[in-house]
């Protein structure tokens, strides 16, 4: 997209201007491999996490091997003061962002009675609230150039409940509803929205969940940088929503046609954790 976002400039006779993505999470997994894809189409970088050193190296290894300009913000976006601050920074460093990759996130395995709040509190602010807050602020500035993308990361728990995982999935429910909403009313602006919906990934997010040994991961994980790739496709040619890998495009066309109550039970059992 942004070859085609500079040929629009070039034909409008404004001066060509690097697009810069602004990326959450991208210390780990798929946030990652979506900085490496959007660096390697030549997109400068603002990096958002909490781990400073690891948002360092990043810096370093993008600019170094694609010539790409980036910065970093080190925020928490468990706090909601984190939103502000890093609209405060973007724009006393002068930068206007093209392409707003919300990617942070986490899960919370647990039963909803057994579950700890604060960490239900937690995952809602940075998978849901901080996704809003950040597109409110964004997209206005988007909608004014007439140009722009949001690329949200829901998960195909956003079309299926998810026992054990009840607020990640509801959560990720929100974003794909959300996406789905804003693209509409972004029709025709010059600015687009996608929510990528992968199943599995082998990433540190499996580990820090504990569900790598469940059916679902064991099975159909996928690589994160095939998720990327597919991602940043699906952006450039402004698709909606997007379901990476061929098992989880089947599961998403299926699913439909069987009782919700069904589905919610192969949901339960493919985040079983094995042997417990
Ligand atoms: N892996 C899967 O199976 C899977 C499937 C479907 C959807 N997803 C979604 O894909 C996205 C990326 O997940 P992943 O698999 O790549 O996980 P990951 O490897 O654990 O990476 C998560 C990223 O989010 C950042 N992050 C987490 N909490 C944060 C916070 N409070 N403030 C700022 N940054 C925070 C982490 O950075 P720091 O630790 O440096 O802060 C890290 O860069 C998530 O939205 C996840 O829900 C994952």
């Amino acid at each position: 997209m942004g070859d085609i976002l500079r040929m629009k400039d070039a034909r409008e006779g404004r001066t060509l201007k690097t697009q810069t993505a602004l990326i959450t999470g991208p210390t780990s997994g798929i946030g990652k491999q979506l900085a490496i894809q959007l660096a390697k189409k030549g997109y400068d970088q603002v990096l958002v996490s909490r781990n400073e050193e690891k948002l360092i190296e990043l810096s370093e290894q993008l600019t170094n091997k694609y010539g790409i300009q980036t910065h970093h913000i080190v925020a928490d976006l468990a706090n909601p003061d984190s939103i502000e601050k890093i609209f405060q920074e973007t724009k006393m460093k002068g930068l206007e962002i093209d392409v707003l990759v919300n990617n942070a996130g986490f899960d919370v395995y647990a039963p909803f009675a057994e579950s700890d709040w604060q960490a239900n509190e937690r995952l809602l602010t940075v998978n849901v609230k901080a996704v809003l807050d950040l597109t409110h602020r964004f997209l206005p500035l988007m909608v004014q150039r007439k140009q722009g993308h949001i690329l949200n990361i829901g998960s195909i728990g956003s079309f299926i409940p998810g026992p054990n995982n009840a607020v990640y999935a509801a959560g990720k429910a929100f974003i794909l509803s959300f996406s789905e909403a804003i693209a509409e009313e972004l029709r025709g602006s010059g600015v687009g929205v996608t929510c990528l919906c992968p199943g599995a990934v082998s990433t540190a997010f499996a580990d820090k969940a504990d569900v790598k040994n469940t059916p679902l991961f064991i099975y159909t994980a996928m690589d994160p940088e095939a998720v990327a790739v597919a991602g940043v496709r699906a952006m450039e040619k402004k698709k909606r929503v997007y379901v990476p890998g061929w098992i989880n495009k089947i599961f998403i066309f299926l699913y439909r046609f069987f009782p919700r109550s069904w589905v919610t039970r192969i949901s339960k059992w493919a985040m079983a954790r094995q042997g417990t």
